[in-house]
């Protein structure tokens, strides 16, 4: 087997293992985020930037949009050009925080290199090879001017290090003064009387705290909620095939009789996980629409209306009957989770300049 098979089937062990983890709790405040400030300065230079893919045509930004929530406002991702993805691109807004990265749980929350590896390195996202990485940025004075102060003096820029220097800008991005830290921080003013009725919803009656709880409002597990497939998925050969070439590459059975998205079971390949998806945040939701893996749900109010019904087909969710102003207080919470938007302007990007002789 090679390494990174060997890694898929560990990382399988683990996911079946969180599957069936759930802690009843509250939601918590935001704490401070810990990045390594120096080299998230460096790090935000080269999210901006379109070098950092095969073909210089797209940069993280383009998937992960500050102006769009830091997502794409589409609702699947468009992936390398010639290949369209079959989720939804999240937002990278408060990531340093979750437990599990995709919307399959399939990375390690803590591992925040090896996700930016995944995105910049497969074929279907940006299609670069570290090495070429690396090389493009040692041309570039400047690039190696910074990596001189963000890593240490004296060290020549490396493939390896780049994906930790992303990785340091993305938990560096995070929403800010929402209206339900300041509640929670016993601001009882910081909610109008809706919002908290809908607080009182979300953890009572609809019970939403079940899944969705601490900082970010997720509990890191998998679940199925029974939301309908998104038949441009089915339709697409261009979605089809970079959907089963991701079955294949994690060696789910069976791969080629599949059209939907089975979620979690390609990774876990337990059955039991067939349409199951990691509980995303909750936070910044006013930015980020459409909404669920698929993007299936264009407004909060349909969301709500989904979870009312009991959820889609196979949900191991109960009907909740919600009258219409339960719903209304309910999306009136949903809202008081988000903070300021995120911004953060792309910096002017240093030019190719043709490097002196040095070390290897
Ligand atoms: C072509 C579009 C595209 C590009 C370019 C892209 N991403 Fe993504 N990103 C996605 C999609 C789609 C997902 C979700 C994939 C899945 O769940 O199967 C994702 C997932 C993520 C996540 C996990 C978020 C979560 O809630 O689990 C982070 C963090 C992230 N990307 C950061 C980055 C960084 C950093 C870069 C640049 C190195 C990057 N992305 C480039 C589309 C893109
Ligand atoms: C059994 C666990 C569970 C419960 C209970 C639950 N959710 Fe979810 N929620 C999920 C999962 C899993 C997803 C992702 C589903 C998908 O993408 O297919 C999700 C997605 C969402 C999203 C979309 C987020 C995004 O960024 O796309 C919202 C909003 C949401 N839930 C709100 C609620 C509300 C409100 C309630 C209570 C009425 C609730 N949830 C109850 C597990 C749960």
């Amino acid at each position: 087997m090679k390494p990174r098979n060997l890694k898929r089937v560990a990382l399988a062990a683990a996911l079946a293992g969180l599957a069936t983890a759930s802690i009843a709790a509250d939601l918590a405040p935001l704490p401070e985020p810990k990045f390594n400030a120096k080299q998230a300065e460096l790090g935000r230079y080269f999210f901006f930037d379109e070098r950092m893919s095969g073909d210089a045509a797209l940069s993280c930004a383009t998937c992960h949009n500050p102006q769009k929530g830091w997502s794409d406002g589409m609702p699947l991702s468009k992936g390398y050009p010639a290949s369209e993805y079959f989720r939804n691109s999240p937002t990278i807004v408060n990531s340093g925080f979750k437990k599990r990265f995709m919307w399959d749980g399939r990375l390690d929350g803590a591992d925040m290199g090896t996700l930016v590896r995944d995105m910049m390195t497969e074929a279907h996202t940006m299609n670069m090879d570290g090495r070429l990485a690396q090389e493009r940025v040692k041309q570039v004075p400047e690039y190696v001017e910074m990596w001189q102060t963000a890593v240490k003096k004296g060290d020549d820029p490396n493939g390896m290090r780049i994906f930790n220097i992303i990785g340091e800008f993305v938990k560096s991005v995070n929403s800010k003064n929402a209206p339900i830290d300041r509640f929670l921080k016993g601001d009882q003013s910081a909610l109008n009387g809706t919002q908290r009725e809908g607080y009182e919803l979300f953890k009572g009656k609809a019970n939403c705290v079940s899944c969705h709880n601490g900082p970010i409002g997720s509990d890191g597990s998998l679940h199925r909620t029974g939301v309908p497939e998104n038949p441009a998925i089915t339709a697409d050969p261009l979605r089809h095939i970079t959907m089963l070439r991701h079955y294949s590459t994690s060696g789910m059975p069976n791969y080629m009789n599949t059209h939907v998205d089975v979620g979690s079971y390609a990774i876990t390949k337990d059955p039991k996980d067939k349409g199951k998806f990691a509980t995303p945040s909750l936070r910044d939701l006013k930015y980020t629409a459409p909404y669920m893996h698929n993007g299936m749900f264009a407004t909060l109010d349909e969301v709500v209306e989904f979870y009312s019904k009991g959820g889609g087909a196979g949900s191991e969710l109960k009907a909740l009957d919600l009258s219409s102003s339960e719903k209304r207080a309910l999306v009136a919470f949903l809202e008081s989770l988000s903070g300021d938007p995120v911004v953060v302007e792309k910096p002017k990007l240093p030019a190719y300049k043709v490097r002196a002789f040095g070390k290897n």
